[in-house]
């Protein structure tokens, strides 16, 4: 059943071509609208929201924060996303004009449905972003999008968290077009962009040989660092997740922007620095701030391993080690720029001789507050 792979986590990686397309799949209807696959949210209601809040944990957490940047620059809602757990206990400002996205691939993670029914009491509206069907969550949200990523059996999340971004961006768009931010041919170019996607992650995962050896090579690390921005920067975070959820290995995400602002005082030499660049071809600034990143911490030290897009040989020149991904549209990347950091999770687990389907202390689902 691991299908040839010697992990569920390495079967569940290549799984996410798969899982993305299926959640895609033969999302709209008849007038070129979202389904919903259960439960109906009335266009009035989704026409007047003024906010958007997800609530979720841990991995569906950071699948909120990417997805995050697309909805507001497509629908211009505000959206926070707040964990789950921390939700209820901020007296947070809800009402009927609140759309509440609950994200959760096993449906049952008991912060996520208690916060669920805090904001319910409160009148918001609650649309599930869910894996399991018939869960908790897909049964009393108001309405339910499922991602299709099938079961995923190893405690770390990889497959749903591509599948919890990809239905994300189905929700932002649906909701650009409900409320007209959007025209049909915007709807369908951002539509075949992100049916491209999964081509692109089967790429990352076709070259991804670098990455295992690096990772194989560094099981006697103490600490690594990631660094993000943008759209980067909750990949940072679930990267670092991923290594310290599987390889026991203390890791930390930083915001690119804040190095300067305290993390770079833990740069020594040879600390290894992953970090993700933004696309050259997006603002111009951002690629050229983070590269100055890379040569800060290089200064000082760092061995950098680097993600950039393909043919960003401006990014080769400052990185030790470079790891490209496909070009993409910018919002979008996150489903690319994940797979490298889960393969070097997996990877350097893998050679301290870890269980990388079930690590120590850690349940699938976590059904207790
Ligand atoms: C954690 C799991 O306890 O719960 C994580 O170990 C997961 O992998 C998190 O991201 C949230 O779970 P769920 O099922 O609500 O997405």
């Amino acid at each position: 059943e691991k299908g040839g792979f010697a992990s569920f986590m390495d079967k569940e990686i290549h799984d996410q071509p798969a899982a993305v397309a299926d959640t895609l799949r033969g999302r709209l209807d008849a007038q070129g609208r979202l389904k919903l696959d259960e439960g109906v949210v009335d266009e009035y209601v989704l026409k007047s929201i003024d906010k958007i809040i997800v609530i979720a944990c841990g991995t569906a957490s950071y699948a909120g924060l990417a997805a995050r940047y697309a909805i507001e620059h497509w629908t211009r809602i505000p959206v926070e996303v707040e964990l789950a757990h921390e939700f209820r206990y901020r007296d947070p400002i809800v009402s009927v004009k609140t759309l509440v996205v609950a994200i959760s691939q096993s449906g049952e993670t008991m912060d996520t449905i208690m916060a669920v029914r805090h904001a319910q009491q409160q009148g918001a509206t609650v649309i599930g972003i869910v894996n399991a069907q018939g869960s908790t969550i897909a049964r009393e949200a108001d309405a339910v999008l499922y991602t299709r990523a099938g079961p995923e059996i190893a405690v770390a999340s990889t497959k749903a968290f591509v599948s919890q971004i990809t239905a994300g961006f189905l929700l932002g768009i649906y909701l650009a077009e409900l409320r007209g931010n959007k025209f049909p041919d915007e709807i369908d170019a951002l539509l075949s962009e992100l049916d491209a996607i999964p081509a692109k992650i089967q790429r990352v995962l076709d070259t991804a040989a670098p990455i295992r050896e690096v990772a194989a090579s560094m099981a006697n690390e103490r600490t690594v660092l990631f660094l993000g921005r943008h759209v980067g920067f909750p990949i940072a975070l679930e990267g670092a997740l991923k290594l310290k959820e599987l390889a026991y290995i203390h890791a930390e995400g930083f915001a690119a922007g804040e190095l300067k602002h305290g993390p770079i005082a833990l740069v020594e030499q040879d600390q290894p620095v992953f970090v993700i660049v933004p696309s050259p071809r997006g603002r111009e600034s951002l690629h050229s701030k983070v590269l100055s990143n890379v040569q800060e911490v290089r200064a000082r030290g760092a061995r950098t391993l680097v993600i950039a897009e393909e043919g960003d040989t401006v990014a080769a020149q400052h990185a030790d080690e470079i790891f490209y991904v496909p070009a993409a549209p910018v919002l979008m990347t996150p489903l690319l720029c994940v797979v490298p950091l889960q393969i070097f999770a997996l990877e350097l687990a893998a050679a301290k001789g870890y269980d990388v389907d079930q690590p120590r202390n850690l349940a699938k689902s976590v059904t207790v507050e």
